[in-house]
């Protein structure tokens, strides 16, 4: 980290003053007070069947936001706009796996939106839902997937997004948990050229042991030839005689604190953590920011290259930008196929005014070189967003220089599954950026950074993120695990929410974000705890213990290396370690792959039998190790730091 900070000295960017005179966001709003600057939103941005009596109920750690308001979210995304007029506004550019060249490429406006969403509302409540029955979707990034969110929240049911690219196993943890009585998905998943088989996966994970899932619906992506049973049915089955006409399945006015949707996310320990959104405060979070940082017009053309499984894609393609009525691209495949230049291509050929992508996939477009970006027309980009991982100023400098023009401002924007939408970054027209640093609170916010006794911290010292006061999209606890939230969140200070993430202060009072301090790792912006990993590495028969640390990567942000001990006298061989590898691939997804697997006869432990983790990402980033002396056999760390050493 003290690399970012040499990188960064003394390089400012003060605003466009143009930007200034034109921005949506003014600066007297960030000395507006919390609950009148939600409400001039809440008001402006949003459509209520019923006007709430109270912005904020705030009895920590539990807030209720907008309460006695009804609304209903895609009644706000999608029905709205064509009520006002706007039927026609492109909402969608769907951009296949194959890129803008594809002859599959198609808009989809807002009036056919409603229809289609609508279709499958009616769709759905044929095989039982309606509110409050909640849903899984299993799907990549393909229309219908935001169309079944829509539909979802259309009906009142509660929807759970599992990210394509995680195991069928996954899936049917996370839908047992919220018991799911219908699964979407669809029959193949198309990225970078392959197909993958979704729907197989699914099955593999729900014929594994008893499941609530009753129903599952396939969608036809590559229409390929495969097994379904009386559990399946086709969506076209589905909806071939379902009506799309709005009025035959009106949208349900929801409760502002009604359940709109659970994510399921990392902890440090134990199996994944369902976090609670409800619909009023949590889509007046999305589409305020969505407007705000990114400064969006009528005109804007959107892209979000996020995956819908995770927190940015509910939060940045689907409720935020569709509440604003914005048009949006939404690209099926990933960077650098079907060739360098799609990503670039794209922003041409749809005149892409705002960008917003990880630090991953800016480093991987670095490494490919700017020449294929240099090979484009990108003049239409004004504004550019990073997210899901600390930004190296290097990358930051050349997304401006080439994607930005060197000149479109980038919005580091710092946020969590959790936290439901952004909470520090700049603003356009307002901050002076600086590289690599999310810097400022968005209004409302109140962040501090303390030690572990709570006191503040000095200028350039790391503590512990810690926000003071309730947001709207805050997550409304863990499911059916009250004590849990309590003891994650609300536990370390009695007064403030402990976001998990380290941080510092520069002397301007701007904030660098620093990774996460627990034992979340974040593999390309993606998050993974090493709790899971690590139990997915012992389900190997050979495999006695395992402890999984983060290592830097220039690609990724950070790798994974995991250590292993065997049992009986069972030998470490390249063999084992790609079956092990692959275990975890195959327990939890691709990107949980580690990098690499260190055999040991044991893992460092204290005398109370405590696996030291301080010393493994010592050993795995191979620095010095400091103090061994408490450990009951220091001569394991010698062994394993002389495997990493090579
Ligand atoms: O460590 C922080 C990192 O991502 C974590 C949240 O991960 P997730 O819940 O998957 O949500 C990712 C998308 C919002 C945070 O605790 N993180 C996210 N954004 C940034 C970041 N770290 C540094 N800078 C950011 N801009």
């Amino acid at each position: 980290m003290s690399e970012q900070a040499t990188t960064t000295e003394g390089r400012t960017y003060p605003p466009d003053p143009e930007l200034s005179k034109t921005a949506n966001v003014r600066p007297e709003m960030l000395e507006q007070d919390l609950e009148s600057f939600w409400d001039e939103q809440a008001k402006q941005r949003l459509s209520w069947y019923e006007p709430y009596d109270k912005v904020l109920e705030w009895d920590q750690p539990y807030a209720k936001w907008f309460v006695g308001g009804k609304l209903n979210a895609c009644y706000n995304c999608v029905d709205r706009h064509v009520e006002a007029g706007m039927g026609d506004k492109v909402a969608l550019h769907v951009v296949p796996d194959d890129g803008p060249d594809s002859s599959e490429v198609r808009d989809i406006t807002y009036a056919e939106l409603q229809r289609r969403v609508t279709a499958v509302a009616n769709g759905l409540k044929e095989l039982g839902v309606g509110k409050g029955v909640p849903v899984g979707i299993y799907m990549q990034m393909i229309p219908d997937a935001v169309i079944a969110m829509l539909a979802c929240a259309r009906l009142g049911a509660p929807h759970t997004v599992v990210f394509g690219g995680f195991s069928g196993k996954a899936v049917a943890e996370r839908c047992n948990d919220l018991e799911c009585k219908v699964l979407i998905t669809q029959d193949e998943a198309m990225r970078g050229g392959k197909a993958a088989p979704q729907k197989t996966n699914a099955d593999e994970g729900l014929d594994a042991s008893p499941t609530t899932v009753e129903k599952v619906v396939v969608v036809r992506r590559t229409g390929a030839d495969i097994p379904m049973s009386d559990r399946d049915v086709y969506l076209d089955d589905l909806i071939a005689n379902a009506s799309d006409d709005p009025e035959s399945c009106p949208c349900e006015p929801m409760e502002s604190e009604d359940l709109l949707f659970l994510l399921y996310t990392s902890g440090s320990t134990g199996k994944p953590k369902g976090v609670v959104h409800t619909t009023g405060g949590y889509l007046l979070g999305c589409a305020t920011t969505h407007n705000l940082v990114f400064d969006v017009k009528d005109d804007s053309v959107y892209w979000c290259a996020a995956d819908i499984g995770w927190i940015t894609g509910h939060s940045y393609i689907v409720y935020g930008p569709l509440a604003n009525g914005c048009t949006s691209v939404l690209f099926e495949g990933v960077p650098g196929y079907p060739d360098q230049e799609v990503w670039w291509k794209i922003i041409e050929k749809y005149g892409v005014t705002i960008l917003y992508t990880s630090p991953t996939a800016i480093r991987a477009h670095m490494k490919a070189g700017e020449k294929h970006a240099q090979a484009h027309d990108l003049s239409s980009i004004k504004i550019l967003g990073s997210v899901g991982e600390p930004i190296n100023p290097e990358a930051w400098e050349w997304y401006r220089e080439h994607v930005g023009g060197g000149k479109a401002p980038i919005m580091d924007t710092w946020w969590q599954t959790e936290t439901g939408h952004i909470l520090i970054t700049p603003l356009p027209g307002i901050t002076t950026l600086k590289p690599g640093m999310a810097q400022q609170p968005f209004p409302g916010v109140r962040p501090e950074i303390r030690d572990d006794e709570g006191n503040q911290v000095p200028v350039e010292t790391t503590g512990n993120l810690v926000l003071t006061q309730p947001w709207p999209g805050m997550m409304r606890g863990l499911y059916n695990d009250d004590q849990r939230y309590r003891d994650t969140y609300w536990s370390k200070y009695s007064d403030a929410y402990f976001a998990g993430d380290g941080a510092k202060y520069d002397a301007d009072g701007d904030i660098m974000l620093m990774g996460r301090i627990d034992d979340v790792v974040n593999v390309s912006g993606h998050r993974l705890s090493t709790f899971e990993i690590e139990s997915a590495l012992v389900e190997h028969a050979d495999v006695a213990e395992a402890a999984v640390a983060a290592k830097k990567d220039p690609d990724t942000g950070q790798a994974i290396v995991a250590f292993v001990s065997l049992i009986g006298d069972k030998q470490g061989t390249e063999e084992l370690e790609q079956a092990l590898r692959e275990q975890v691939a195959q327990s939890i997804g691709k990107l949980a792959r580690p990098a690499s697997v260190i055999f040991a006869r044991d893992m460092p432990k204290t005398r109370s039998g405590k696996i030291m983790r301080r010393l493994l990402k010592n050993i795995a980033e191979g620095e010095e190790l400091g103090d061994t002396s408490t450990l009951v056999d220091p001569s394991v760390v010698e062994e394993m730091q002389k495997q990493v050493n090579g």
